[in-house]
């Protein structure tokens, strides 16, 4: 047989192989149809009091956040506000302006990897380090607000973007990490009380952590800020911010509902609000943890040796690891992994062992190759070829790469599908599209992938509108970035505790 037949038939049993590979990772509108009303049901089932496996939290979280009001842009001061998420830890300082602009200024810093490690980090490690990046964030950019080292009276808003079990605005404990964190002593621990005694030991006694609260919530209420209210500004809008939601490194979405439904709130709690006037709530879903049952997910082999071998936190937060930015590459690599022990992909390395080592380190692969390869039209997927050399210092043929390019597809492709979910449903739950306005509501995201991944929003629209939404439903949803929503949602927040 001649080279080119031998090559001609491995090219095709890889391109018959990726066609399975896709197919798997395809969701069909009935998927959409059984997936939003199975989330209805989980938003319903979380807003409940919590059952026997409250030390658990298997199912969505669904938490209140104490805040009852959403702003309307006429809101003033000057707060700080800290942000611990994915991968960064920023501290600001956020006037607010009171006519829908802020000012900010902000220290940003990569969180250290040995706060990341597995063994011997502790709670005070971690946020003896948010401390410290306080003090030097007030030294440099704020010394009008200290005094012989000391802080003036400052409020700050702490957004902590990982399920906390909220007891009122300024407190909450560690329900579970997510997204790379494994320190135990944190866990059950109140992360407000935990930063507020390091910045004490820093000698910044005087900046109180008075709000806590999640990225999801932050960017909804910066999104409010932002574009005020319709009914209470002069700005024309003709649509009502119904959700704040964040595709990033995690995901996660909030909404408001009503005091009422929150059964979950204690009775005298209820009573308490309903008294001071207050009818909703917003609640942070923390619905990176849909269906961790696993009853209506699709599963691949590669999302549940991504959630057993390489997850932090296996069993949970499977809805997030078939969506969010920090899986994304994490599937692509499993799937070449694979594709390469049946014999299909980099015949150059004999064994599993000669590969690349990037190639073989988990969560290597960022997303942000994958949104490379996506839009690739170079001739001969020439940008893929660098993409892939530069990431993981990976060889590959042009066929290699022409169906690498339909896998990174359809990783994304199921990713923004599946994203579109929560959004159908608590539309739906919450009956937002009958409602003022003819219907038409606001969605304030942020978030890397939704921001930068290309396509992503198109095929989430695309999802919309086959969910059981339909057209006409998706026309009414205007999806909008928020930015900035940890600083000035934190701020907001600090602004009312
Ligand atoms: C966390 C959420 C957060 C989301 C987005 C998830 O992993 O559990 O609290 O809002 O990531 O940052």
């Amino acid at each position: 047989m001649s080279f080119e037949s031998v090559h001609g038939k491995k090219d095709k049993a890889l391109s018959r192989r990726v066609d399975e590979i896709c197919k798997e990772f395809t969701i069909d509108k009935s998927e959409l149809e059984e997936l939003t009303y199975h989330f209805i049901d989980s938003l319903e089932a979380g807003l409940q009091p919590l059952g026997k496996d409250q030390g658990t939290y298997r199912n969505m979280p669904m938490i209140p956040s104490f805040v009852t009001d959403k702003p309307n842009g006429t809101e003033t001061g000057l707060f700080l506000a800290a942000d611990l998420g994915g991968t960064n830890f920023r501290i600001c300082s956020v006037e607010l302006r009171g006519d829908h602009t802020f000012t900010l200024q902000q220290l940003k810093s990569a969180i250290p990897d040995e706060l990341l490690e597995e063994e011997g980090v502790s709670s005070h490690d971690l946020f003896n380090y948010l401390a410290r990046r306080t003090s030097v964030f007030l030294r440099k950019y704020h010394p009008d607000l200290l005094e012989n080292g000391e802080s003036k009276p400052l409020k700050l808003g702490f957004t902590f973007s990982y399920p906390v079990d909220q007891k009122g605005l300024g407190s909450g404990t560690l329900i579970r990490w997510t997204k790379g964190f494994h320190i135990q002593d944190t866990v059950g621990k109140d992360v407000v009380q935990l930063y507020q005694k390091e910045l004490e030991t820093q000698g910044l006694s005087s900046v109180r952590v008075v709000a806590l609260t999640n990225d999801t919530v932050g960017t909804f209420l910066s999104h409010c800020y932002s574009s005020g209210d319709a009914t209470s500004s002069l700005s024309g809008e003709i649509s009502d911010p119904v959700i704040g939601c964040i595709f990033g490194t995690g995901t996660n979405g909030c909404y408001m509902e009503e005091i009422d439904n929150i059964k979950k709130l204690p009775q005298e709690v209820r009573d308490q609000l309903r008294k001071e006037g207050k009818t909703r709530m917003i609640i942070n879903t923390e619905w990176g943890s849909f269906d961790n049952e696993l009853k209506v997910l699709p599963v691949t082999k590669y999302d549940v040796a991504i959630d057993q071998q390489y997850s932090t936190n296996p069993g949970y937060h499977l809805f997030e690891k078939r969506i969010s930015g920090m899986f994304l590459g994490e599937i692509l690599r499993n799937v070449l992994v694979d594709l390469h022990s049946e014999g299909l992909l980099f015949s150059q390395y004999k064994t599993y062992e000669q590969l690349p080592h990037r190639l073989k380190t988990p969560f290597k692969l960022s997303s942000e190759v994958l949104s490379h390869i996506e839009i690739d039209d170079s001739t001969d997927f020439r940008e893929t070829e660098l993409s892939l050399n530069q990431a993981l210092r990976l060889p590959t043929t042009r066929h290699e790469r022409c169906e690498i390019q339909r896998i990174v597809r359809a990783i994304s492709r199921r990713s923004a599908f599946l994203s579109a979910v929560p959004i159908a449903a608590v539309l739906i739950k919450t009956g937002a599209l009958h409602k003022r306005f003819h219907g038409e509501v606001e969605i304030g995201c942020d978030g890397s992938v939704v921001e930068y991944y290309p396509g992503f929003r198109s095929m989430l629209r695309e999802a919309l509108a086959l969910s059981p939404l339909g057209p006409d439903g998706e026309r009414k949803v205007h999806i909008k970035i928020a930015k900035d929503g940890s600083g000035v949602g934190a701020a907001l927040c600090a602004l009312v505790a």
